[in-house]
Order: structure tokens, then C-alpha cells, then sequence
């Protein structure tokens, strides 16, 4: 096996303590386990990490997303397990006798909006309360903060990002534009290459999440075998259906403290219809944005009248012609 040229720090047995001065949670493992303790059964390891509070949280906090809630719990239970295998000394042994670290590393495929971001955030949560992250965090970036534009300046880049990401989740965003087969020369590759050797020499330290389209990160992958072979976890991230997307409007119209008036569910639904069959639809993210400009006109309306006392009703109600007056509804269906 090739000597690793690169070797991000904090990452190996024996670390310093954290910057923050808090003890990693794998601190005293076997390198890549998580800690080791008494538990013995699935029950004592969810006691010990509440782990199903998070999981849990996500599952109710997300709307629809099935397939994506059931391979979280199967990537959970996988670790769970693995914990209670390290506990009685079972652990998945390396060349040297070590004890190596599950490859954690995933990719996160769908349209955007479908909640991959949100979905990779719980998932480091997820790997913290389990000991697979000492720290928890997620640094979330795209080709722009790896890939320099001179050369020589990549690399720096590079292991710059991968040492704020080291002991959490490194995601990058729209991870097939570091790949430019166009371009002999480009910089990506370098980065590619970095990024390749630290998924494998230092996994125990830090998991790496891409996130795309499917079929672009597919043609990655067939381009980029070594990459492809060190993601162990697909994720597919479907497109919401019409009613998905009601009530995910609906929840984050909770959240801000507004409300649909009457008969405005209804327009809002007619108006999910018509913008998911027109370009750039964007899933959830187009329910927030529409809701904006929703709340935008709702404003314009109450401050168009200016004399009147406004009721606490006045100023969280949404009415249909608050949604009507969108472009949507002016186009040919
Ligand atoms: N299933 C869901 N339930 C509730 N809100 C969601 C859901 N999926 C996405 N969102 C919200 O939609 C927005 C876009 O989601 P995001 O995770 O950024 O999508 P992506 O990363 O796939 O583009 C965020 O505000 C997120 O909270
Ligand atoms: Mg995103």
C-alpha cells in the first residue's frame, strides 16, 4: 500500500483533545471503533447514546421520505451492532491487528430541494451520538472552496477544508464539478486525489457525504472508480408528490407564525400543481420561496391600508388572493 502524501491533523490515536478542550468521544477506543463499553444488547447501546432521539426527530421533523428514513435506521442499526461486536472484541480487524473503522463515507443523490442537506446535518448527529464523530459538525462545500484557480493553490485548499471537516462530515455539495474531463489540466483532479487518500488513510476521522443529481454523480462515478468503490452508503432522494409538498408548506407556515385563510389551502395546492410542471422547480425549496412571496404580498396588502387596526388574525392570515396574484396562475396550464 502507497505511503499516504497526505495526512490531515487531528485526526489519529493519540490526538490532542479538541480545541474546544472537550475529550473525543472515541477517545481510549481501538483506532476507529467507537468507545468501548459494557453494553451487550441494542437496548443498552440506545440507552447509552440516544441516538433514537435523533432518529426519531428526523423522522417526524421530515415529511414523506420513506426510502431515505429506512436506510437511516439500516446505517443506525449496522453501527449499533458493530458497537456490540467491538464490545466483545469483534471488531473488523485490519492487516495490522487494529480494529478499522466501518466505511461511513456516503453519497446523497436527488433533485434539488429534496432535503439531502437537511437529511446529511441529522446524519452527523446521527454518527456523533454513536462515537463514529468525534465532534458532530458538518462543513458543507462545493468545488469552489477545494479547487484553486493557479496552480499550486489546491492542495492548501483542499486540506484547509479537510481540517475544519476532520472528526464530523465533510459534504460537498454538487460533488461531479471537482471532475472536468473537458480540461486535461484542471485543478479538480488534484483535489480528487487529496480527497481520495484521506476517505481511506483517515476514515475513522472523518466521513465524507456527496450530494447531486443522480445521473451526474452516476457518470462521476463511472469516471472516478475510486471514488465510486469508497462510498458504502446510496442514498436516493425522491421528488415530493403534490401532497408531500402541501404539508411541507404547511409546517414551515407554523414555523414563521403564519396561517392559511379560508379556502387558501386549497389555491395553494392548485398553485403547487402548476409550479412543480414548470422548469426549475426545486421541491421544498420552491415551497419556501413561494411561500415568501406569498408573505410578501400578504404584507403589501395590510400595508395598502393603512388607517386600519391590524389584529394579531390580520397579520398571521394568508388569503387566496395573496397566492392568486402569482405569475403561475397568469400562465397556460
Ligand atoms: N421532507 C421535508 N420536510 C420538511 N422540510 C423539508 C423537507 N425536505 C426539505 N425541507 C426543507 O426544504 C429546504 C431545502 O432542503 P435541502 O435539505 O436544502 O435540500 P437539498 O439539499 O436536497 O437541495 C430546507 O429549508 C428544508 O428544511
Ligand atoms: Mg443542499
Amino acid at each position: 500500500m502507497a505511503t499516504p502524501l497526505y495526512s490531515i491533523p487531528g485526526a489519529s490515536v493519540g490526538a490532542p483533545a479538541d480545541d474546544d478542550g472537550t475529550t473525543p468521544m472515541t477517545g481510549g477506543a481501538t483506532a476507529g471503533g467507537p468507545a468501548t463499553s459494557g453494553a451487550r444488547t441494542v437496548n443498552q447501546v440506545l440507552a447509552e447514546t440516544q441516538v433514537l432521539t435523533v432518529i426519531e426527530e428526523l423522522e417526524d421533523d421530515l415529511v414523506g421520505l420513506a426510502p431515505v428514513k429506512q436506510r437511516i435506521r439500516d446505517i443506525a442499526a449496522l453501527l449499533v451492532i458493530d458497537k456490540l461486536r467491538a464490545n466483545l472484541g469483534l471488531a473488523a480487524a485490519s492487516g495490522h491487528g487494529q480494529a478499522t473503522a466501518p466505511s461511513l463515507h456516503m453519497c446523497f443523490t436527488g433533485n434539488p430541494g429534496t432535503g439531502k442537506t437537511t437529511v446529511a446535518l441529522r446524519m452527523a448527529q446521527i454518527l456523533h451520538r454513536l462515537g463514529y464523530s468525534r465532534k458532530g459538525h458538518l462543513i458543507a462545500v462545493t468545488r469552489d472552496d477545494l479547487v484553486g484557480q493557479y496552480i499550486g493553490h489546491t492542495a492548501p485548499k483542499t486540506k484547509e477544508v479537510l481540517k475544519k471537516a476532520m472528526g464530523g462530515v465533510l459534504f460537498i455539495d454538487e460533488a461531479y464539478y471537482l471532475y472536468r474531463p473537458e480540461n486535461e489540466r484542471d485543478y479538480g483532479q488534484e483535489a480528487i486525489e487529496i480527497l481520495l487518500q484521506v476517505m481511506e488513510n483517515q476514515r475513522d476521522d472523518l466521513v465524507v457525504i456527496l450530494a447531486g443529481y443522480k445521473n451526474r454523480m452516476d457518470t462521476f462515478f463511472q469516471s472516478n472508480p475510486g471514488m465510486s468503490s469508497r462510498i458504502a452508503h446510496h442514498i436516493d432522494f425522491p421528488d415530493y408528490a403534490v401532497p408531500e409538498l402541501l404539508q411541507i408548506g404547511q409546517r414551515m407556515l407554523g414555523g414563521m407564525h403564519y396561517r392559511f385563510g379560508d379556502g387558501a389551502l386549497a389555491v395553494f395546492e392548485n398553485y403547487l400543481q402548476r409550479r412543480k410542471a414548470q422548469p426549475h422547480f426545486a421541491n421544498a425549496r420552491s415551497v419556501r420561496n413561494a411561500l415568501d412571496r406569498i408573505r410578501l404580498r400578504q404584507a403589501s396588502r395590510l400595508f395598502a391600508d393603512g388607517d386600519r387596526e391590524l389584529t394579531a388574525d390580520d397579520l398571521v392570515t394568508l388569503i387566496p388572493a395573496d397566492i392568486l396574484a402569482s405569475r403561475v396562475f397568469q400562465l397556460p396550464t
